[in-house]
């Protein structure tokens, strides 16, 4: 039976629907459900349009209360009954009680060559570092913010003259080659980690 996989987002969905094209394919999963924190999220048509459900959970009334917008996700997620979570561009943080639900079968992608530039902003940091090379992660996601075991990387030179705008522009196709090959090697419990060298 297909792993049933969830994925959330904020924005444009860009790696989610690098994860739609290729479940589309011969595939040990598939996908239940694009759920997004905005119903504004550009992701939430490119999902309708390929035929997978959406649904989103707006934050914005929830303001101060993450506890009771994350019920109002999980209510949702529950639904579809996943067996694996995508967060693909999932821009809000997740309480620890949300996470522990979903430990073990819950995936992120992050911008940066982890551990290193946790959080916002890792284009700008990578350069204010001096860094030579850059790059993206898909960990699992655990209590530790950016912090949980890593399962692929793509890495990339720095270029002179490089600009946060450069470089996110030029590592997004190499998320999209990682995130959906991470996915696949997690769906059928192999634990080799990707790695990808730009
Ligand atoms: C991607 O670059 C992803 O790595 C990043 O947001 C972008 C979403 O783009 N995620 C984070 O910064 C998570 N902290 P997308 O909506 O086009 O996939």
């Amino acid at each position: 039976m297909k792993k049933r996989v969830a994925i959330l987002i904020s924005g444009g969905g860009s790696n989610m629907e690098a994860l739609l094209r290729d479940m589309a394919r011969d595939h040990p999963a598939a996908p239940v459900l694009v759920l997004a924190n905005s119903p504004d999220a550009g992701g939430l048509a490119k999902a309708a349009a390929r035929g997978v459900a959406t649904a989103s959970v707006d934050h914005r009334p929830y303001k101060g209360d993450r506890a009771r917008f994350e019920a109002a996700l999980n209510e949702k997620l529950e639904q579809a009954a996943p067996d694996i979570i995508c967060l693909a561009g999932f821009m809000r943080i997740l309480t620890p009680g949300f996470i522990a639900r979903w430990q073990g079968k819950m995936l992120n992608i992050h911008p940066s060559i982890l551990p290193l530039f946790r959080g916002l902003h890792t284009h700008q940091r990578a350069l204010e570092a001096g860094m030579a090379v850059h790059g993206c992660t898909v960990h699992e996601v655990t209590g530790e913010l950016d912090g949980g075991p890593i399962l692929g990387q793509a890495v990339m030179p720095v270029q002179a003259g490089d600009t946060p705008e450069t470089l996110a522009k030029r590592l997004l196709p190499l998320e999209h080659q990682l995130y959906p090959m991470v996915l696949r090697r997690f769906a059928v419990g192999d634990s080799k980690k990707v790695s990808i060298f730009a």
